[in-house]
C-alpha cells in the first residue's frame, strides 16, 4: 500500500475519566417527553447565540476560529509536546505504537504525533485491522462490537488528521456479531479532518461525546454510523457498500439527555443497495440532514423504525434542504420532519457540537 506521501499528524491528549463528569447532564427528570427536543435544541441554540455575540464568533457558518476554549484545553495547548515517527530512524520513534506506548497516563498535555512519510511495515499511517464482534478475546469471551474497534479512542479532545481507519472483516448478510468497528470514539471534544473509515457492518462507531467529522469519507454496509454521540459531519462522503437493503446510521439517542443527536451537512449519500438514511436503536435516536445530496440509493421511505412503532412518537428524523434523486420527502414516513428554517438553524454550524470552546484550527499545530 502506498498511502503515505504525506504528512500526517494525530494529536492525542488522555485526560482520565474526565469524560463521565462533564458527559452525565443534569437535564430533569420531567425533560423525558422527547418531543421537546426540538425546541430545546432551539433554546439552546439562542442562548448560545447570545454568548457567542460577545466572543466574537459567527454562528450558522462554518468554523473560522477565534472562540473562547475551554480552561483544560487552554492548559494542555500551552504545554504542548512534539513527538516525530519516522521509520528510517531520524524522529524519536520508528512505529506509531512506540510513540503512543511513551505518553504516560493520565496525561494533560497535548501530544502531536507527526508521521513522517514512508511505508511501515508494522505500523501505518493506515491503521487496519480485522476483528468482529463474534471474535474470542484474551479472556476467551467474545470481544463484542465495542471491543472489535480497530482503534479505540477514550481520551478526550482528540484530534486526528490525514488518518485512515480501517477494519477488514466483512460482514455476510444473515451472520450474527459481524459487527467490526473501524475506529470507535468515546471521548468527547474530539475533531477528525480528511480522514476515512472503511469498513462493513458497524465501521464507525460514534459512541459518545461531542465530535466533529470534516471532509472525511466513511464507508460501510449495515448501521455504519452508529452510536450515542453529539456530533456534527460536515462534508463528509458517505458510502454505502451494502448489497440488499441496510440502514446507514443507527444513532443511540440517551435517555434521560437531550444532548446525543447526528447532524450531516453539505454530505453525500451514495454507493450500492438501498438503505435508510437511518434506523432507530433505541426510543430516542436523532439524526438531521441539510444540504446533502442524497443519491437514488435511499429508500422513498428514508427512516425505519426498527420494529417498533411507538418510536414513532419520540425518534426525531428531520432533513432540510437536501438535493438528489433520494432527497424527495414525498414517500418519507409520516413521522420524519422538514425542517424549517428556525428549525434547522441549530443542527447547520459547528455551534451544534459547541465547537467554539474546543474545536482548534487543523493548521494550529
Ligand atoms: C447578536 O448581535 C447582533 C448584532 O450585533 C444583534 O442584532 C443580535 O440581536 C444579537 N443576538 C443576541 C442573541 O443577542
Ligand atoms: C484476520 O487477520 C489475522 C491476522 O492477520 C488472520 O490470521 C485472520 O485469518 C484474519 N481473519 C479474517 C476473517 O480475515
Ligand atoms: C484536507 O484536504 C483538502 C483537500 O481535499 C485540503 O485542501 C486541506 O488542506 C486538507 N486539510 C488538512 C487539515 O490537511
Ligand atoms: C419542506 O420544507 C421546505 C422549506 O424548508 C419547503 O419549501 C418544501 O416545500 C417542504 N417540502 C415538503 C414535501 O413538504
Amino acid at each position: 500500500m502506498n498511502h503515505f506521501k504525506f504528512i500526517l499528524l494525530l494529536l492525542l491528549l488522555f485526560v482520565c475519566n474526565l469524560f463521565l463528569q462533564s458527559y452525565s447532564l443534569n437535564i430533569e427528570e420531567e425533560r423525558e417527553d422527547y418531543k421537546n427536543w426540538l425546541s430545546w435544541n432551539l433554546q439552546n441554540y439562542k442562548k448560545k447565540a447570545g454568548l457567542v455575540n460577545r466572543s466574537t464568533a459567527k454562528l450558522g457558518r462554518s468554523y473560522k476560529g477565534g472562540g473562547v476554549l475551554d480552561d483544560k484545553l487552554k492548559k494542555a495547548e500551552m504545554n504542548k509536546v512534539r513527538i516525530i515517527v519516522s521509520q528510517d530512524g531520524t524522529g524519536d520513534f520508528k512505529t506509531v505504537g512506540e510513540a503512543i506506548s511513551s505518553i504516560p497516563k493520565p496525561n494533560s498535555k497535548r501530544v502531536i504525533l507527526v508521521i513522517n512519510p514512508g511505508v511501515y511495515s508494522d505500523d501505518q499511517p493506515t491503521i487496519t485491522g480485522n476483528d468482529t464482534a463474534s471474535v474470542t478475546g484474551a479472556d476467551g469471551k467474545p470481544l463484542g462490537t465495542l471491543k472489535s474497534a480497530t482503534v479505540a479512542v477514550d481520551a478526550n479532545y482528540f484530534v486526528a488528521i490525514n488518518m485512515k481507519f480501517e477494519n477488514r472483516a466483512m460482514h455476510e448478510i444473515g451472520s450474527v456479531r459481524g459487527q467490526g468497528v473501524a475506529l470507535r470514539i468515546s471521548g468527547t471534544k474530539a475533531a477528525f479532518h480528511n480522514c476515512s473509515f472503511y469498513g462493513d457492518q458497524d465501521t464507525l462507531y460514534d459512541h459518545k461525546g461531542l465530535h466533529y467529522f470534516n471532509n472525511c469519507y466513511i464507508q460501510g454496509s449495515v448501521d455504519f454510523i452508529f452510536g450515542y454521540g453529539r456530533s456534527f459531519y460536515e462534508k463528509c462522503y458517505l458510502k454505502s457498500i451494502t448489497k440488499k437493503v441496510a440502514s446507514m446510521t443507527a444513532q443511540k439517542g440517551l435517555k434521560g439527555s437531550m444532548e446525543s443527536g447526528f447532524s450531516f451537512k453539505d454530505s453525500v449519500v451514495t454507493g450500492s443497495g438501498q438503505i435508510y438514511l437511518g434506523r432507530a436503536w433505541g426510543d430516542y435516536s436523532r439524526v438531521v440532514f441539510s444540504y446533502t445530496f442524497m443519491d437514488n440509493i435511499v429508500l422513498p421511505q428514508g427512516w425505519n423504525d426498527w420494529g417498533s412503532q411507538k418510536r414513532h412518537l419520540t425518534v426525531y428524523y428531520g432533513e432540510y434542504k437536501c438535493s438528489g434523486p433520494g432527497a424527495d420527502l414525498k414517500g418519507r414516513v409520516q413521522w420524519a420532519h422538514n425542517l424549517t428554517d428556525e428549525e434547522a438553524q441549530p443542527f447547520i454550524g459547528t455551534h451544534y457540537v459547541d465547537a467554539d470552546s474546543w474545536l482548534l484550527s487543523p493548521y494550529s499545530s
